[in-house]
């Protein structure tokens, strides 16, 4: 009966899929909540922009923090800008916010408010509204803005009311989110109402500075819009610190020199319209190439003006995404479709560019521009990616092999176009490896050279920079210690932060996993192999077997080069810490490691867990060891360290306790309101998380193993473009009572059997990429009996467990 009733819904669902409308489903809001002192909200930009696009235009506040320059309160509003960072964290005052517009009307020209404070206005309640493509608002003056994007151009529209008697359009050189303006050239042609801009600012992460060029049109075709100027001039404070503002009809041109640090100058372009019917549109490009090429940019992708055409094509791109991962949108919890939509729609919101720099013949890293940072994106972002979007994928791997080509190294994490802080291990390199092990079969036909790749990785793995805080890895110490030990003086000369010793320990340990990972599948030979899989076990290194808290003994460590360890607290910088200790960045870090304490980043060896187990004295000491971290506060739902714990039951035979601990993380930190993700959505780190949570996966990074368990909707279908193929997931037995944070009692939520294509699996615990990509029909079934359910584990199958590197999984 019920495996007929399954049968039904499919059919159901492929009905669905013929008429879907799932960008209706997406709530950009999420997130947009204003962290409180500078902390974590969820930093995500709720503007305009299609999947992996340059262009992510929105409005941007005057009150820090604002990351993404948007903020779901009354704060008032500086401007509309073409370009900005989501879900970061970094600098508070936010990322680019570039050359932003901002519409004045009932002002005589001279004396309009162009200057920023002059201008900022509030919102009208009630009138931000969003979808994926669109972002509108009204100021309190009853001006409308709307905005529209395509990848590298876009369209706002300015809405006066009819009561106006004059309309402006300013247009900002200086303002960038940080305020952070270098030097830069505004230029007016009043004749062809073209405005093009070139600015010299700060990156949001890291201590480089970048050059960005716009093009905005104003004079928009008869056919779009009746519009046309009346005047136009641009605007300069003076002296340069003052907020005396002069506007002149006479410049067409105001150029700043680059000065080392941050100007106040104020300037820009002032133009007034006369429109038939109350509204403005304007066209824009951006480029880091040339102001020719930001116009040509914008001539290109918007040609027509057409404002429905671009809206909709955007929309079309969100629901070619947003299908990738289907569920029966009337059947499922409303909550959970709500969530899942507004994530999946998240993830793979990244920025990266190559191909169009290669016809330019400019450094292709140019744009490689915002790939902040591979330590928050690896764990999540990637792997989903992995599994509904390889082509997209592919070109983010080609911007990483790229950054290899120019650097020498794997990117760690690009902001702006330039390098930012390495925050951990130089996690590029589980990303390259993840690729390698899913698609090397495929790289020729996505346009990934493996050999570069290999060389890529290899590199990263041997070579020390000479600074490694902003690039790779301090290989010196780690080839020499097998680990990176604490107060060493490199005698090679390489700098760097040398803080974080013992988690850089253990990223470097799964970097090398990586390495040794596409060695294997990229057929580099048996020494290679083992050289990378016994370096991938340095983590074992820093355990210090005589450390003990909360009755539990061994916990990784500082290490000394002599060998003896560096105490520090293991609930040192966990969130119930009592005495104040840093794991930031900075040589104020006195316990070594990154955002996470010793208690936390003991579990960190995602490719070696069962030798985790082991250390910390077998599968039930391990299990009271997780409900500890849990029950005692030192897990920190907002941050990446954090992000695998709820699934670590499953290493130790125990996957409904994950499936218990899952359901109360997910309901206890992530909601549809504005603060519904716990932290930095962390340019969809968050999002992805949480899309694997509802979907009852979690992946086990450079390997083709994904853990599985219970999950929130009773079928998903997952598309892969690539393959061609639909893998459809149902859950035999779904109860919606387990749709809660603490299911009760007797309700079905444990994972009993497994049968894929009907082949019942020798595992509960885990599935293979390929399981998950090859158009198999996954079912699994779950009951209510926890007492079984306990005694099951991950089943009778003698790899029922999920792999380990060294008990010869991978
Ligand atoms: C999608 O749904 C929204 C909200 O229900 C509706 O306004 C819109 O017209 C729909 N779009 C399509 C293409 O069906
Ligand atoms: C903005 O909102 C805050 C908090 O809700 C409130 O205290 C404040 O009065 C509001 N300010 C304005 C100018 O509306
Ligand atoms: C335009 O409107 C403003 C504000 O209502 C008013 O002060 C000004 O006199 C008006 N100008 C003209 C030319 O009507
Ligand atoms: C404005 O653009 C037109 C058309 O390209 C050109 O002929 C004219 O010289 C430009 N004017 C200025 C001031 O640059
Ligand atoms: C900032 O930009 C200038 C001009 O492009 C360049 O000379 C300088 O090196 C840059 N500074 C940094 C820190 O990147
Ligand atoms: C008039 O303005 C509205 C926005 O208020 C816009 O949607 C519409 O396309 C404009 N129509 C014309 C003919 O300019
Ligand atoms: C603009 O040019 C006119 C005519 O040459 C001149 O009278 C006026 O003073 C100039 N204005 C400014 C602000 O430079
Ligand atoms: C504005 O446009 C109207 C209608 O085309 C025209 O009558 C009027 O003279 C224009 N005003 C200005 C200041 O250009
Ligand atoms: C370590 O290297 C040896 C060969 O020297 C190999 O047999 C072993 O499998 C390697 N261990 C790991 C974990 O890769
Ligand atoms: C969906 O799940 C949420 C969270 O448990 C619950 O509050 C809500 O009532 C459920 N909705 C329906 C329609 O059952
Ligand atoms: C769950 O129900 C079973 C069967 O009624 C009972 O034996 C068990 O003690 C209950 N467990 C909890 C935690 O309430
Ligand atoms: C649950 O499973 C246990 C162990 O298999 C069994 O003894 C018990 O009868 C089951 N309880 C129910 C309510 O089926």
């Amino acid at each position: 009966m019920m495996r007929l009733f399954c049968v039904y819904i499919f059919a159901l669902s492929t009905a669905v899929h013929a008429t879907t409308n799932l960008t209706s489903l997406v709530n950009l809001f999420i997130g947009t909540a204003s962290g409180a002192n500078g902390g974590s909200g969820g930093n995500a930009f709720p503007g305009a922009a299609i999947p992996h696009a340059m262009v992510k235009v929105g409005i941007d506040v005057d009150e820090a923090p604002r990351q993404a320059g948007y903020i779901s309160d009354n704060s008032s509003v500086t401007g509309i800008s073409l370009m900005h960072d989501e879900g970061t964290g970094g600098n508070t005052d936010g990322g680019y916010g570039i050359f932003p517009l901002f519409p004045l009307m009932d002002c005589a020209f001279s004396s309009c408010p162009v200057g920023l404070s002059a201008r900022e206005t509030q919102r009208a309640a009630g009138t931000d509204a969003a979808s994926p493509g669109y972002f509108t608002t009204t100021f309190v003056n009853g001006i409308k803005t709307e905005t529209t994007s395509t990848r590298r151009a876009g369209l706002i529209r300015f809405s006066y009311p009819a009561t106006a008697n004059s309309t402006y359009v300013v247009v900002d050189l200086t303002h960038d989110l940080q305020r952070s303006f270098e030097g830069g050239t505004v230029s007016l042609n009043a004749s062809t109402g073209r405005v093009t801009l070139t600015g010299t600012f700060l990156q949001s992460y890291g201590v480089e500075n970048y050059t960005v060029h716009a093009c905005y049109d104003f004079l928009a075709p008869p056919s779009q819009n009746e519009q046309s100027l009346v005047t136009a001039g641009l605007f300069e404070s003076s002296p340069s610190s003052s907020t005396t503002i002069t506007v002149s009809t006479n410049l067409t041109s105001l150029s700043f020199p680059y000065t080392t640090s941050p100007t106040t100058t104020q300037a820009g372009a002032l133009l007034s319209f006369n429109s038939t019917n109350g509204s403005v549109l304007t066209r824009f490009g951006v480029s880091f190439i040339s102001p020719d090429q930001a116009c040509a940019n914008a001539e290109e992708e918007i040609p027509g003006w057409n404002w429905n055409a671009v809206q909709s094509a955007s929309r079309s791109k969100w629901e070619d995404v947003l299908s990738r991962v289907m569920i029966d949108v009337a059947k499922e919890n409303a909550t959970i479709v709500e969530l899942l939509y507004s994530s999946v729609c998240f993830g793979p919101s990244e920025s990266y560019r190559r191909k169009p720099v290669l016809v330019f013949s400019v450094s292709i890293l140019r744009c490689f521009f915002s790939g902040q940072c591979s330590w928050d994106t690896f764990r999540t972002v990637h792997p989903l990616l992995s599994l509904t979007s390889p082509r997209e994928w592919a070109d983010i791997v080609n911007a990483y092999i790229d950054g290899w080509r120019f650097t020498g190294y794997i990117p760690e994490c690009r902001a702006n176009t330039k390098h930012g802080y390495v925050q951990g291990g130089s996690d590029g390199m589980p990303i390259l490896g993840d690729f390698a092990v899913k698609y090397a079969d495929f790289a020729k036909e996505l346009g990934v050279p493996t050999d570069d790749l290999y060389q890529a990785l290899v590199d990263t793995a041997e070579n020390t920079p000479g600074d490694w805080y902003f690039d790779g890895r301090q290989n010196t110490a780690w080839t020499m210690f097998g680990y990176i030990p604490t107060d060493w003086t490199d005698p090679s000369g390489a700098t760097g932060l040398p803080t974080r010793e013992a988690s850089r320990t253990e990223e470097y340990s799964l970097g090398d996993f990586a390495v040794r990972q596409a060695a294997k599948v990229l057929n580099k030979g048996q020494a290679a192999i083992d050289l990378y899989g016994n370096r991938s076990m340095g983590f074992t290194l820093v355990w210090d077997p005589t450390v003990t808290s909360d009755g539990f003994s061994g916990f990784a460590q500082r290490r000394f080069p002599n060998g003896s360890f560096a105490y520090s607290p293991p609930d040192a910088c966990s969130p119930v810490d009592p005495t104040p200790h840093s794991c930031a960045r900075g040589t104020d870090n006195n316990v070594g490691f990154y955002e996470s304490s010793s208690w936390e980043m003991s579990f960190f060896a995602p490719h070696s867990m069962s030798t985790v187990v082991d250390l910390m004295g077998g599968p039930s000491t391990f299990v009271s060891r997780v409900d500890t971290y849990f029950s005692k506060g030192y897990y920190t739902a907002g941050n990446e360290p954090s992000f695998a714990m709820p699934w670590a039951y499953h290493y130790a035979n125990r996957p409904d306790l994950s499936a218990l601990r899952v359901r109360n993380i997910v309901f206890n930190n992530f909601g549809t309101g504005i603060g519904g993700i716990p932290g930095n959505d962390d340019s969809g780190a968050m999002a992805a998380l949480l899309t694997f949570h509802l979907l009852g996966l979690y992946p086990v990074v450079s390997t083709r193993q994904f853990l599985i368990g219970s999950p929130f909707v009773s079928s998903y279908t997952l598309t892969n473009d690539l393959f061609g193929k639909s893998t459809h997931v149902t859950v035999e037995g779904f109860d919606p009572a387990t749709i809660t944070a603490t299911p009760a009692n007797g309700t079905a939520l444990f994972v009993k059997e497994i049968k894929i294509n009907g082949i019942r699996s020798d595992t509960i615990c885990w599935v293979t990429f390929d399981d998950l990509t090859s158009g198999k029909d996954i079912v699994i079934t779950v009951d209510s009996n926890a007492t079984a359910a306990a005694a099951r584990g991950c089943g009778e199958g003698p790899n029922a467990l999920p792999s380990s590197l060294e008990t010869g999984g991978f």
